[in-house]
């Protein structure tokens, strides 16, 4: 009524007046790939992540999706080494979500499992056969992670999460143990999950992390696959996976390795 009745009286005095919408200021690409660049630069300088620059940045925008949208649920991943993807999701929370989210950490927090050489293919044999079997026992592969500074511990984690990036200790949880024991016993706890990052290599620990996991994430939600094109085992377990369920989603293609499904 006002906006009209302003409208015709500055008519009649021979002006237009042109509303514009007013809202929260916008955020530009060159601003989101600054403080992208920023929040990586920290999880790098400590060491703390194997992963690339495309899968940390379009997980940064995946976890700020979350954040605007407001997907609800918590963030986890399964593979954390030493934290620095966890490190990015806990960043942009901090920077753009109105509360806390609860961050879920799976890991042995020791050297990766055997692959089983039934299923994970030549390059997952390549990678371990300095370091042990490949006949998918549960022992850590002592070694593996020499030369990129050895095993994620979870003192790491916490380093890494509450003395560098500041986040609350109270919604970090660790899970310390082979995933196909924890999960079992664990998952029921978590709740909803608006991104799971499910970053371990071979066949039945991916497909551990999607039997228990996926039906908790929320339709909207993020399932981020960091080994789907790295290892054959990893993708036969989301092939499997998905069939099994009569699931088709279009899969996000982020680099050779990384793929990710929007939750259908
Ligand atoms: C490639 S690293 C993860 C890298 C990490 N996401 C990053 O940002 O650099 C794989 C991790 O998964 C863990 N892992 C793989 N299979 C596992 C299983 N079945 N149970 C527990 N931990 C497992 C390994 O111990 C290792 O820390």
């Amino acid at each position: 009524m006002i906006k009209q009745l302003l409208k015709r009286l500055a008519a009649r005095a021979g002006y237009k007046i042109i509303l514009k919408k007013t809202g929260p200021s916008r955020f530009t690409d060159q601003e989101q790939r600054d403080e992208a660049a920023a929040m990586i630069r920290l999880v790098r300088e400590k060491r703390s992540t194997m992963v690339g620059h495309e899968g940390l940045f379009t997980l940064y925008r995946q976890a700020r999706y979350c954040e605007k949208e407001g997907i609800d649920g918590a963030f986890v991943e399964c593979g954390v080494w030493k934290g620095g993807s966890v490190g990015i999701m806990a960043q942009v929370n901090l920077a753009h979500g109105n509360t806390r989210r609860e961050l879920h950490l799976f890991d042995s927090f020791e050297e990766i499992c055997e692959p089983d050489e039934t299923v994970d293919g030549e390059r997952a044999l390549a990678e371990v056969k300095n370091y042990g079997g490949s006949s998918g026992r549960m022992v850590a592969l002592k070694g593996i992670y020499d030369d990129k500074g050895g095993p994620g511990t979870v003192e790491d984690n916490r380093r890494l999460l509450i003395e560098e990036i500041g986040y609350d200790p109270d919604c970090i949880h660790f899970h310390k143990g082979w995933f196909q024991d924890t999960l079992p016993e664990r998952h029921g706890d978590i709740g909803r999950i608006a991104i799971l990052r499910i970053d371990a290599d071979w066949y039945a620990s991916t497909k551990v992390c999607l039997d228990y996991l996926f039906r908790h994430v929320v339709r909207g939600g993020f399932v981020i696959i960091d080994d789907y094109g790295a290892f054959d085992g990893c993708r036969k377990a989301v092939d499997e996976f998905l069939a099994s369920r009569e699931l088709r989603p279009f899969l996000h293609y982020v680099n050779e390795d990384i793929r990710y499904i929007v939750k259908p």
